[in-house]
């Protein structure tokens, strides 16, 4: 049985533990005050803002070697709502230059928490692009997904998270401006 570590309790926190249920994956949530102990999940998905992921990573950061770690965050500032400046080129890129020794993947930035809940965005399956180096690592994210019902879409090396980002960003930008719901989004027609 595949085994999940969710770190952050918030709307991500719980509408990928919904997720993981369907997969009928075992899922271990690890909330923001609990006392750091053993993270048991082969995936470590990371449910948490762009500014603690430095904290996650300086918390867990030896436990995490060696794990799939999965970067879902959208780095924006929400005082200006303007994308953060990271020079790394993403929030990923930053994430796996501080863990060195761990599986790096960018996935499930770019859809919102009610549609990874409901696993469908409008009468489509949820799409959960993936990007990163390790295609394992890729591999076990896409299976994930598909074991849940969305579809998983490799979508190219870790430097794709970029472009990911870009349209985490623009989806919410979307949402908040009401174009479209926040139950709604893109999704991919094949
Ligand atoms: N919501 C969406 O639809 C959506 C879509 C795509 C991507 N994302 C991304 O997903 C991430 C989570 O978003 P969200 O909407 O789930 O936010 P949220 O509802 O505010 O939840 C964030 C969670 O992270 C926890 N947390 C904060 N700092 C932490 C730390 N240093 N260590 C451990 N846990 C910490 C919070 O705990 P406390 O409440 O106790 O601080 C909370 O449980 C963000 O990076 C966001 O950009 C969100």
């Amino acid at each position: 049985m595949t085994s999940i570590t969710i770190i952050g309790t918030g709307n991500m926190g719980t509408a990928l533990s919904d997720l993981a249920g369907r997969a009928n994956a075992q899922v271990q949530p690890v909330g923001h005050d609990d006392e750091p102990g053993a993270l048991t999940g082969d995936i470590v998905l990371l449910a948490v803002p762009y500014p603690a992921l430095a904290d996650v990573a300086s918390r867990y950061g030896d436990q995490l070697a060696g794990k799939v770690v999965v970067d879902l965050t959208n780095p924006v500032d929400f005082e200006t709502f303007t994308p953060v400046d990271i020079e790394a080129g993403s929030a990923a890129a930053e994430l796996a230059a501080a863990l060195p020794d761990a599986r790096v993947v960018k996935a499930f930035n770019t859809n919102f928490a009610a549609t990874l809940s409901a696993g469908s965005v409008g009468d489509a399956p949820v799409t959960v692009l993936v990007a990163g180096d390790d295609p394992d690592a890729k591999r076990e994210v896409i299976d994930l997904v598909d074991a849940a019902g969305a579809q998983g879409v490799d979508a190219g090396p870790l430097a794709s998270a970029r472009q990911l980002e870009a349209v985490g960003y623009l989806q919410m930008g979307l949402a908040i401006t009401e174009a479209i719901p926040w139950t709604g989004g893109f999704t991919i027609a094949r």
